[in-house]
């Protein structure tokens, strides 16, 4: 592989700020990708759980920490984040220091030719971070019921055109499987009108890879688990890049940061719920520079919770 560029760790400062590295404590970085933010913790003293689905990242990440001279310091595990309190349990840790989602995939991700996550790549429809398992976008493009693709594109991609999208695609599969992200691609670029906010088939390859990589799913308990295990005064901080993992984000850390969640019209409290974070910072997106030189950062938001 290539090793010159991966992927630019979305406000690294920011998020090294938040997290506050104590020697030797333990950090866990859910999306480890290219391991830029797991080295800045390393090089900052802190030890690193860290997991990622997809094997080119782990490999590439692994290598790079290695040449750093940080072996011994880290822990790669190939998991989904989502099965924190399994892999810390099996990892042996109790309690944690600090951890980090990075979410979605890395710009390397996108930029392989081959992983079919772009539409500018001709690829086939593949689009999934863990290749162990399906589905592919290939299935979920030919075998999903209309109707359910009218979902997916709607639900995920915030799609205005989804039901047009999907009867060109329900035309074409009547005389075979639609197998490239060029020829999905063009099919769209052909069944809905030109927009200046970008690529016709934007909102449907996102929409497809969220699918097939389940993004959304299980993504609140996964931050409320995580939290769970932080130490008194620890943070995690979550990047998010598009309004619906936000939305989640924002409701779990809202919910997680609230006493009493009773209806408002009780005049007391029953629910017994209590405060287990206070939220540091609600929302905070990159800075003038970092936009600049990073058009990744455009669309990131950062949100940070601390453990009480
Ligand atoms: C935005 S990149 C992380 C970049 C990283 N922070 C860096 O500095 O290089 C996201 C990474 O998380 C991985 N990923 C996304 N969702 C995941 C999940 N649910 N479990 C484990 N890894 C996941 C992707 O495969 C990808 O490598």
């Amino acid at each position: 592989m290539d090793e010159s560029f991966y992927h630019t760790p979305v406000m690294l400062g920011e998020i090294m700020n938040a997290l506050r590295v104590r020697r030797d404590g333990i950090y866990f970085d859910g999306t480890l990708g290219g391991g830029g933010h797991s080295l800045a913790i390393m090089k900052a003293g802190g030890r690193v759980l860290a997991t990622d689905l997809d094997e080119a990242a782990i490999e590439y990440a692994g290598k790079r920490f290695e040449r750093e001279g940080l072996h011994g310091r880290y822990t790669i595990v190939r998991d989904n984040f989502k099965n924190f309190a399994e892999i810390t349990a099996s990892a042996g840790i109790d309690e944690i220091d600090g951890a980090l989602l990075d979410l979605g995939v890395s710009s390397r991700q996108f930029d392989d030719g081959d992983r079919g996550f772009s539409y500018r790549y001709d690829a086939e429809l593949d689009m999934r971070m863990d290749t162990r398992s399906g589905p592919t976008a290939e299935d979920v493009v030919n075998d999903y019921p209309a109707d359910e693709l009218v979902r997916v594109l709607r639900e995920y991609g915030e799609e205005t055109f989804a039901p047009k999208i999907v009867r060109a695609i329900e035309k074409a599969r009547k005389t075979h499987r639609i197998r490239t992200t060029g020829e999905l691609a063009s099919l769209i670029a052909d069944s809905v009108p030109y927009r200046k906010s970008g690529h016709p088939a934007k909102k449907t390859f996102q929409a497809l890879r969220i699918e097939v990589n389940g993004e959304l799913d299980g993504l609140g308990k996964a931050a409320e688990d995580i939290v769970g295990k932080l130490k008194s005064g620890g943070r995690l901080c979550v990047l998010t890049f598009h309004s619906l993992e936000d939305r989640i984000i924002k409701n779990t850390f809202r919910l997680l940061s609230t006493d009493c969640i009773c209806d408002k019209s009780l005049p007391v409290c029953v629910c017994g719920h209590k405060a287990t974070v206070r939220q540091i910072r609600a929302e905070k997106k990159a800075g003038e520079e970092e936009l600049r030189a990073n058009n990744r950062s455009r669309s990131a938001t950062l949100r940070i919770v601390e453990k009480l």
